[in-house]
């Protein structure tokens, strides 16, 4: 019976334990938990999502105090295409996030960066040519691509000195995606270091449709695998969405993966940036608890606990502090329906948004409780306390049990209290 342990994800000479920890925005993916990851030989992520503010949360730097002061005179105004990020600002937060991340980290594994391309801060290319190339000087080790298909992103840095150095991979949802953004690597001769392929299962934004139920992990994962070799390209696999144990990984091994990205399991570990009743939320989940909708401003359908605070909610549009969400026009899917509501409701003092929610302010919060479809398995992964609590379990732990682990067993942590 293999584990997890008995295979390498090889990058050139470099050796790695095929595990790889998925990037949360905004800051759920902590640099604490990808510092873990990297520790024990694999890799981890940081986010790059609203850098400004994670920033501001982890050094006491003010870049979002002094963006929404700078724009303090339009709060009232329902047009928000006058807001933009000063790209020096945005810069200084990439390279401190990221500086303070890689200067932090201990033994073999590597950090790298997710960078959603939905972020388009109302200056798509300026604002994402900042946050790569901060990420580059910062020293990161590596970058995924996501939420987008990135078909101008890799020219944005070609002239950085770093460009040749630094690992770069895709996150794609089907060869079809995969092929237009390899069509355009190709060209810069600048081919991705690893192919992330997201399946229906996972948890943040999906590539799918709202159809994602007919679709499978395991097909698409074969069908970029046996398209690489085709072309005679060696380029390593790395599926992800709803792989909960170590067997699970081994079976994507052994047909042709490299590594897997893993997410939810995480989102309850001590090291996760979300809240302690946030992840108890996380743990107490039930299968109908979970569900994929359309309220995220970007279009694409998102999975989440259903009693997230954020769906319904009405709150102002806070583009003044945030704006990670305009397009390059200074336009949003959320003010549009917020507009839209409070044009109907002049009279109300909190309106409700149904169909839309202000992604950049709730998940700033933690009020979006995104996760995979496999949530609900969470409750299997620890020990319940006396008082109805879940014990918190180190990302250590996690890591390994993903390591060592055979027959789909789940090793239970230490108790840390009377169990229930
Ligand atoms: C709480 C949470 C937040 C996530 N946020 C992001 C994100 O900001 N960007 C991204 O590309 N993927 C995001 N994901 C997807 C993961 O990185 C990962 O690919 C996927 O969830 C793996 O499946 P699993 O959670 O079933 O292990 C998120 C996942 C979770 C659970």
């Amino acid at each position: 019976m293999k584990r997890v342990d008995d295979f390498r994800l090889r990058f050139g000479k470099t050796e790695l334990v095929p595990i790889m920890t998925g990037g949360m925005g905004v800051d759920i993916s902590t640099a604490e938990l990808a510092l873990v990851s990297a520790r024990l030989g694999g890799i981890g992520h940081i986010s790059d999502a609203m850098v400004p503010t994670v920033s501001d949360r982890r050094f006491k730097t003010r870049f979002v105090k002094e963006k929404q002061k700078k724009y303090k005179y339009n709060v009232a105004n329902l047009n928000k295409s006058d807001i933009h990020f000063d790209l020096e600002r945005l810069a200084e937060a990439t390279k401190l996030h990221v500086g303070r991340t890689m200067e932090a980290k201990q033994g073999d594994g590597l950090i790298f960066i997710n960078c959603m391309e939905k972020l388009t801060m109302n200056s798509p290319r300026g604002t994402l040519q900042v946050r790569l190339s901060a990420a580059m000087d910062g020293g990161i080790d590596g970058i995924t691509l996501s939420a987008g298909l990135h078909l101008g992103s890799l020219a944005l840095v070609a002239d950085h000195p770093r460009f040749r150095d630094v690992k770069f991979g895709i996150i794609v949802s089907s060869l079809r995606a995969l092929l237009l953004f390899l069509r355009k690597s190709a060209r810069l001769e600048r081919l991705p270091d690893y192919i992330i392929v997201e399946g229906p299962l996972a948890g943040g934004h999906l590539g799918f449709g709202m159809d994602w139920a007919q679709y499978d992990l395991k097909t698409i994962v074969d069908e970029i695998i046996r398209y690489l070799k085709q072309e005679n390209l060696d380029i390593p696999v790395i599926p992800a969405g709803g792989i909960f144990t170590g067997s699970d990984a081994v079976e994507f091994f052994e047909n042709g993966a490299a590594a897997v990205q893993v997410a939810t399991r995480f989102t309850v570990t001590k090291e996760c940036g979300l809240p302690d009743k946030v992840k108890q939320e996380y743990f107490r989940a039930n299968e109908d608890d979970i569900e994929v909708n359309m309220i995220s401003p970007t279009g694409y359908p998102m999975r989440m606990l259903r009693n997230s605070p954020a769906i319904g909610a009405g709150i102002r549009p806070n583009c003044e502090a945030y704006g990670y969400l305009l397009d390059g026009n200074g336009n949003c899917a959320y003010i549009e329906a917020y507009n839209r509501e409070l044009e109907k409701h002049p009279d109300e003092e909190n309106i409700s948004v149904k169909d839309k929610t202000c992604l950049c302010t709730h998940m700033r919060n933690f009020e979006i409780w995104t996760c995979g479809q496999l949530a609900w398995r969470l409750k299997d992964t620890s020990l319940r306390h006396a008082d109805g609590r879940y014990q918190l379990l180190d990302a250590e732990h996690v890591f390994q049990d993903y390591q060592f682990s055979t027959d789909d067993h789940i090793r239970l942590p230490e108790p840390e209290g009377p169990t229930a």
